[in-house]
């Protein structure tokens, strides 16, 4: 007792405070120490978002350990948590540090992305950099810089220069997210290759990852990591209703992170993705891991509207951007995925021909869509999945029935331009091999965008999509089209974490479900899946989800099928809008379309690039309703949808220029409407509107609503 009295005496003796005030903005950090005989032992920095309602504390307790923890309007949100890697070169675990320094700095800027859901944004945060070194025997050198946004913490490790430690081999990174309680999760199966899953909601010990698994039956290449393992973006929801999202941002050079749960403590680790061999990085000095990012609000509409994922992206890397175009399409796709066509010749039913592919160039340009996605059109698709073969295509050999240049001349003429289709099958060896050859034969035709897709098993042989290997070739090409002019987006890449802000060539991705999924048939989509995505996939970027369908029970070619698509009309109208992309298919085939002119009508006049966006309400497995103002004309688009349950939507239009008139045009579900009897059930309703407009909105079970907004005079 009397040892333990004088050790705190000791103790007390010994502790230093600083306040550190930067600019106008005071009482943003802390430091607190306390030492022995002028040796730091523990130490605990404190910073606050520029708002102050965040608090992040670091603290390194007398072994080494560094631990955050993160605090919400004085609620914990994330317990003491740990990081460290294990390294098989040199082999070491390193978890325990010196602190050598720290810096802390306070940031605010806006910058303007090439295209967006806002035309400005704001980057405003407080950082601190600790630079540490591991207290073993390695000596290795690790930054870990933290910063905390008004919506969010988020920190990523750097291996600086050290002449001494040049390479790394990662065998795990090990970075804690200890939450405070069994929150419920909007999860889906933690798997090195597919993201393709429906959502799960369960509370956190719920989770079942092998059991979820095991109902999907019509996911192509699954590799499962265990019982307890999700992947990011994982959206969580407290009891106290805090609304918490945990993801990556700038995933560059390393392995996507999934997260397992150790129930007991309700703590998440993270789980890098291995390759080949079982290695998860080879990292050389100077090197960054990605960003760990926490988005916190106790408003979920707060989550949606969030904009520190892209924040912590690198600025564009490309310099002449003007060429980069947000474009609307349709395609020579959905008539193969419902078996009126097909990819191959073989078949006979070959749906990329050249008279085929003109009556679609007429639709588009009636409609005036920026373009016609063409699959099927190059040779290969006899014998294309699931042998794990090297050489499918050649990207640059189109089938005899299809006269390229013909209907490339064709688009030009008509206004309008083809989308390329480069499906690797997974073989992305073969894929580099000819992809200078192949963007150069798109722009020898004037094609300048590009849908890749990687369905299969990866080659190399025994890397995964996930993979270190393979983000880094999403992003060579990505940097390889920017260096043609040429525009991409990916199908079945990991998902997304930012990139975009640096490559704003690289448009959208699938990387979840889309609606494609509604012809699986297993479980398909479910109404709810649609109110979870922007809580989940989309918060790393802009999602391809195809939407559009106007024909629902998918047996329109086939008698056999029990597929369907489980929304109403409207609800397919409206995710133009709460399912944000630059790059929005019309889906559905124009025979579908031409049987609902005026409904089609929002699809052609919806945008796909804005100036501003309200989230007007939302709740992750419910509903989500936003408005989004055009690019440039000041004309207004609301989206609402709901899960299986019917709701009353009921907001302001308070968003709109005071002291003006509008004219609204409201797509309501019909009396009858629901997702499974009578989903093309309608109404079209025009208002004038102002800014002290109320609106009351039927939304049927499965439902939604698209309403357009002009000014009176336009
Ligand atoms: C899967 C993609 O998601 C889909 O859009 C495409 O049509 C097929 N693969 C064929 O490449
Ligand atoms: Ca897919």
């Amino acid at each position: 007792m009397k040892i333990l009295g004088s050790f705190i005496y000791i103790l007390l003796q010994h502790i230093s405070f600083k306040k550190i005030k930067i600019g106008q903005t005071t009482l943003l950090f802390f430091i607190f120490f306390i030492s022995i005989n002028g040796v730091k032992t523990q130490t605990t920095y404190t910073i606050y978002s520029p708002d102050q309602r965040l608090k992040l504390e670091i603290h390194r307790d007398i072994t080494g350990t560094i631990q955050y923890e993160v605090a919400f309007k004085g609620n914990k949100v994330i317990k003491p948590s740990s990081f460290g890697f294990k390294l098989n070169k040199p082999l070491a675990e390193i978890n325990k540090f010196t602190i050598l320094h720290s810096d802390t700095s306070a940031h605010d800027e806006y910058w303007q992305p090439v295209w967006g859901e806002v035309s400005k944004i704001r980057n405003q945060y407080n950082q601190i950099k600790l630079q540490l070194q591991d207290i073993k025997k390695t000596g290795i050198l690790i930054n870990v810089v933290y910063v905390v946004y008004n919506d969010g913490v988020a920190f990523r490790y750097e291996f600086p220069n050290q002449p001494n430690n040049k390479h790394f081999i990662i065998q795990e990174e090990e970075t804690q997210f200890a939450l405070t309680s069994d929150h419920k999760a909007f999860w889906i199966p933690g798997d090195y290759d597919t993201n393709e899953y429906l959502y799960n909601t369960t509370s956190l010990k719920n989770i079942d990852a092998i059991r979820a698994a095991k109902n999907e039956k019509d996911i192509a290449v699954q590799s499962l990591i265990g019982p307890n393992a999700v992947q990011t973006p994982l959206m969580l929801k407290t009891k106290e209703n805090i609304y918490i999202n945990i993801h990556e941002a700038a995933l560059v050079n390393y392995a996507a992170m999934h997260l397992n749960l150790d129930k007991k403590t309700l703590t998440f680790t993270s789980h890098l993705v291995p390759d080949a061999v079982g290695n998860k990085g080879y990292l050389e000095t100077p090197a960054k891991s990605p960003w760990r990012t926490i988005i916190i609000s106790d408003k979920a509409t707060d989550i949606l509207a969030s904009k520190t994922i892209l924040n912590l992206n690198e600025p564009s890397k490309i310099k002449n951007t003007e060429w980069i175009k947000p474009q609307k399409f349709i395609g020579i796709w959905w008539e193969m995925h419902i078996g009126k066509g097909s990819w191959d010749m073989a078949s006979g039913k070959h749906a990329a021909n050249t008279e085929n592919v003109k009556k679609y160039i007429d639709f588009a340009a009636k409609y005036k869509f920026d373009g016609v996605l063409v699959e099927g059109w190059n040779q290969g698709w006899e014998d294309w999945f699931g042998n794990w073969k090297e050489d499918v295509f050649d990207f640059v050999t189109p089938y005899p029935d299809y006269d390229i240049k013909n209907v490339t001349d064709y688009a030009k003429r008509k206004g309008t331009k083809i989308i390329m289709h480069h499906e690797t099958s997974g073989s992305a060896t073969n894929y580099e091999r000819r992809l200078d050859d192949a963007f150069k034969y798109m722009k020898s035709l004037g094609i300048n965008t590009v849908k890749t897709g990687y369905v299969g098993k990866i080659i190399p042989r025994g890397e995964h999509h996930d993979g270190q290997w393979m983000n880094n070739h999403y992003i060579r090409v990505a940097e390889k089209a920017a260096a043609h002019d040429i525009m991409v987006e990916a199908h079945e890449p990991s998902r997304p974490t930012g990139l975009h802000r640096t490559y704003p060539n690289w448009l959208a991705n699938e990387a979840a479900r889309g609606n494609e999924f509604n012809n699986a048939p297993t479980l398909g989509i479910t109404p709810e899946h649609q109110t979870i995505l922007p809580f989940t996939r989309l918060m790393g970027g802009p999602m391809d989800f195809t939407p559009g369908m106007f024909h629902f029970k998918l047996n329109q070619f086939d008698p056999a099928r029990k597929t369907a698509v489980r929304t109403t009309l409207c609800k397919q109208l409206a995710l133009y809008v709460t399912m944000y992309s630059p790059l929005q298919m019309a889906g559905d085939l124009p025979e579908n379309y031409e049987l609902y002119p005026d409904a089609f009508q929002f699809i052609v006049d919806v945008p796909v690039d804005w100036d501003d966006t309200k989230i007007i309400e939302a709740e992750p497995g419910d509903y989500i309703t936003i408005a989004r103002k055009e690019k440039n004309t000041g004309r207004w688009f609301i989206g609402g949808i709901t899960d299986e349950n019917a709701r009353i939507s009921n907001f302001t239009l308070n968003f709109l220029d005071k002291n003006k008139t509008y004219i609204a045009t409201l797509y309501k579900d019909g009396m009858n409407a629901h997702w499974d009897h009578r989903p093309e059930d309608y109404i079209i309703e025009k208002k004038v509107v102002d800014n002290n407009t109320v609106l009351e909105i039927n939304l049927a079970e499965g439902g939604g609503f698209a309403i357009s907004i002009k000014e009176n005079n336009e």
